[in-house]
């Protein structure tokens, strides 16, 4: 198995540069790395997207730009990189297209727990989703020693089900969750295992794609 491509990303103030994990068509950039203020732009608009969230069991925000980037200021002080492991999605040309994350990296069962939302709608279908579970997955076996990364998503959300079973994993159950925006639903469980990463998940990417900051 190949292990992904690290780089060294400059950040947008010339902080010490985090790794960067790259694969053939997206890069994801640590959060630590900063956003720009056209990012947290992008990130607003999809959280505000209430179709977009609804496929996240989350709320949509109903706040004004100013006070989204105080909270998402905030959490991002308060975050923990010992127990989370979260990255802005870029294309390969650098665009901003979502974010991702491993959570949960702590834990002594050897597990985490993966997320990914590409927020951006053209970047749909394209395989990108898969390249950065794998990218994740393989992150969280190769560098934080994990043994499982778990997922839960919706039984309609065929396209995450796809993405994911692509990148290696598999639905392991189901089970009954009351939330308020969605009440009484189902999800589905799906995980990878260490060793479990088909060949067909490669993804490592030429360095020199990614393009200058
Ligand atoms: C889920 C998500 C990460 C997947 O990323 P993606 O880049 O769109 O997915 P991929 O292109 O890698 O794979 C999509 C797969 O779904 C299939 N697909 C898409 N729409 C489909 C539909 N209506 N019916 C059947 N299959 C469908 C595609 O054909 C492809 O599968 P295949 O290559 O095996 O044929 C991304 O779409 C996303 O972030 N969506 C919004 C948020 C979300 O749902 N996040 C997951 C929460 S658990």
């Amino acid at each position: 198995m190949t292990p992904p491509v690290e780089e060294r990303l400059p950040t947008a103030d010339a902080r010490p540069v985090p790794t960067a994990l790259v694969g053939r068509q997206t890069v994801l950039r640590p959060y630590t790395a900063g956003f720009t203020e056209a990012e947290l732009e992008r990130l607003y608009r999809w959280a505000c997207d209430a179709d977009l969230v609804q496929l996240t069991s989350g709320m949509p925000l109903d706040v004004s730009f100013e006070a989204f980037k105080a909270m998402f200021e905030a959490s991002a002080a308060r975050h923990s990189a010992s127990r989370d492991a979260l990255f802005a999605i870029l294309r390969a040309d650098g665009g901003l297209i979502g974010r991702a994350g491993l959570f949960g990296v702590d834990r002594q069962d050897g597990s985490a727990e993966l997320g990914v939302v590409i927020g951006d709608r053209r970047a749909w279908n394209r395989g990108l989703g898969r390249e950065v579970a794998a990218l994740l997955v393989r992150h969280a076996f190769d560098t934080l020693g994990r043994d499982t990364v778990t997922l839960r998503t919706y039984p309609d959300n065929v396209r995450a089900r796809r993405a994911f079973a692509a990148a290696g994993f598999r639905v392991v159950g189901e089970r009954r969750r009351f939330t308020l925006d969605r009440g009484l639903h189902t999800e589905v469980e799906m995980r990878v295992r260490r060793g479990d990463v088909p060949p067909s998940a490669s993804t490592a990417g030429d360095p020199r794609r990614f393009p200058p900051a």
